[in-house]
């Protein structure tokens, strides 16, 4: 084990110092030093099926000019390459950023994978995989992880991600962040060079697909993408903040049509990430569903882009806001994907799976603002903080109304039908959650309050957390939000981590790990809460 991490280490450290040179070499700079080729960026693997599995990499012309290559991939029981069981060869070339994406079909369900690329003699690292289960499966394990801001800190997560095991990651959304060199980053990891390319909010194709290579330099992502294969959903800042079908709060005057950048984001996105293509780009269609041998139906929603209604604002007129909510058409996922998702619970349910778990991005549960005295807040800032947007949530959450518009709380009837669908169609569901940046697990109850299913949400990778929306003493913005949410049974504001969902035929376990920091790469594991629950009687227990 150590011996091979030894390698994997080198292997990367020779990755990372190709990656410059061949980024330099394809925007035009001199080319630093002769080689046929560069692997650029490592190696990934995704949306594994029990036959096979996405292989990924991207490699440049040695003479950085842009002409085509042809590459081979190879994909072997053992690591030294000796029982090949698939191979064969594809092209790449400038119309899709020299990023390489096979499909590797024909291997056994369960299974561990090696793989690697080449080209004119130059080999890439090599990568590890899973393909999922077919039958007879007792236990799965997923790493759930969100919102991986680079210039907010170091991947501690994702090195740790890479060194455990598990059957897939789940990444639901927010791999890369939109934002210009400073924005929403923190000051120190500025200081200390993790900064942005390019230094402008991304917005054509050629920016996103830079974002998306100064991200994957980051060598403990790569561990992790080498490592594990990856099933991922995009959020809001793949695109820009607060996205929804046909805008987005961060697309601003001067940024062009917003259909423009949707399609370089979603283009960009299918190039870098190891995602199977199942429709064509201008549908943007990525809800898709991985069947864990008779286990368990993993379903991941698209509840960002692909049908989304306009956010409502607590800026509006409070009857007009209250009837809005209530209006039965508005749209957290579009209609198509609303029945697509009852058919793959229908499906399941009736071959007999326990488990449907739901893959997605905001949380489903019902939060409400923490309803804090006044003599508990900041005595310098009370005033301040009365007057601004607290102050404001505050009162309406007095009033009943949720704390965030952007989440399912946002679209109370599409969740009322959907939690519908749950209990009529499903046999178990349990509903993963990211875009909070912190840690919660809740009861999700139907419009008569049974409990139909639970949710567990998890926290960011860096991005800040729940605890900077109110400064309190340790504990109690935790106590207070939760006094105000009855559904919500677990919460942890701070702590950067990640869940691991371990599926058995009985029960789903959710266990958090956090890193001690993000600011530093010398770190310490710290252990969260570990929360069930039980087939057949959905309720979030502490273990
Ligand atoms: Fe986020």
């Amino acid at each position: 084990m150590s011996l091979d991490q030894l390698r994997v280490n080198r292997r990367r450290f020779l990755a990372g110092a190709s990656a410059t040179l061949g980024v330099l070499a394809l925007r035009g700079y001199p080319v630093l030093a002769a080689a046929a080729a560069h692997f650029t960026h490592g190696v990934a693997s995704g949306d594994p099926l029990a036959d096979r599995v996405i292989l990924w990499t991207r490699v440049l012309p040695g003479s950085g000019s842009a002409e085509r290559l042809d590459v081979a991939w190879e994909i072997a029981m053992d690591e030294a390459f000796q029982q090949i069981i698939s191979s064969g060869s594809t092209t790449t070339d400038s119309s899709r950023d020299y990023t390489v994406k096979v499909d590797a079909a024909g291997l056994a369900p369960a299974n561990q994978y090696f793989y690697r690329f080449s080209t004119q003699g130059v080999f890439s690292v090599t990568g590890r995989t899973r393909t999922l289960p077919e039958a007879g499966v007792e236990s799965i394990r997923l790493a759930v992880l969100s919102c991986s801001n680079y210039p907010q800190g170091y991947f501690n997560v994702y090195k740790e991600v890479a060194n455990r095991p598990c059957d897939a990651v789940l990444h639901l959304g927010d791999y890369i962040y939109e934002y210009a060199q400073g924005g929403y980053a923190n000051p120190m990891m500025l200081e200390l060079g993790r900064n942005v390319q390019p230094e402008n909010e991304i917005v054509s194709i050629e920016d996103y697909r830079m974002r998306y290579g100064l991200y994957r330099t980051d060598v403990d992502l790569q561990a992790a993408h080498q490592n594990h294969p990856f099933i991922c959903v995009w959020d809001d800042h793949e695109i820009t903040n607060n996205t929804w079908q046909t805008g987005a709060e961060n697309h601003n005057e001067g940024e062009g049509a917003f259909d423009a950048r949707r399609r370089a984001a979603i283009q960009a996105y299918h190039e870098w990430l190891p995602i199977r293509g199942q429709a064509t780009i201008e549908e943007g269609i990525i809800y898709r569903s991985f069947e864990f041998g008779d286990l368990a139906t993993l379903i991941m929603l698209d509840t960002r882009l692909v049908g989304r209604d306009q956010q409502l604002s607590h800026d509006m007129n409070i009857d007009t806001l209250r009837s809005r909510l209530a209006d039965e058409q508005r749209s957290i996922m579009g209609a198509t994907q609303e029945s697509w998702l009852v058919s793959e619970l229908q499906r399941s349910a009736q071959a007999g799976k326990p488990w449907q778990i739901v893959g997605q991005q905001l949380l489903m549960g019902k939060l409400f603002p923490p309803q804090v005295s006044d003599e508990e807040l900041d005595p310098l800032e009370r005033d301040a903080i009365l007057a601004g947007r607290y102050g404001m949530l505050r009162t309406r959450g007095r009033q009943g109304l949720p704390l965030n518009l952007d989440a399912w709380d946002g679209y109370p009837e599409n969740r009322s039908r959907t939690l519908r669908a749950f209990r009529e169609h499903a046999n178990n569901v349990v509903v993963l959650a990211g875009d909070t940046h912190s840690s919660w697990a809740f009861d999700l109850h139907a419009d008569d309050n049974q409990i139909v299913a639970v949710e567990f949400g998890t926290p960011s990778v860096t991005s800040p957390g729940f605890e900077n929306f109110l400064v309190l003493p340790e504990g109690r913005l935790e106590e207070a939000t939760m006094q105000a949410s009855p559904e919500l049974k677990y919460m942890k504001a701070n702590g950067r981590g990640w869940v691991e969902l371990e599926v058995q035929r009985e029960k789903v376990r959710a266990t958090w790990h956090f890193v001690s920091t993000i600011t530093d790469r010398r770190y310490e594991l710290v252990s969260g809460a570990t929360l069930e629950t039980l087939a057949g009687k959905p309720a979030i227990h502490i273990v």
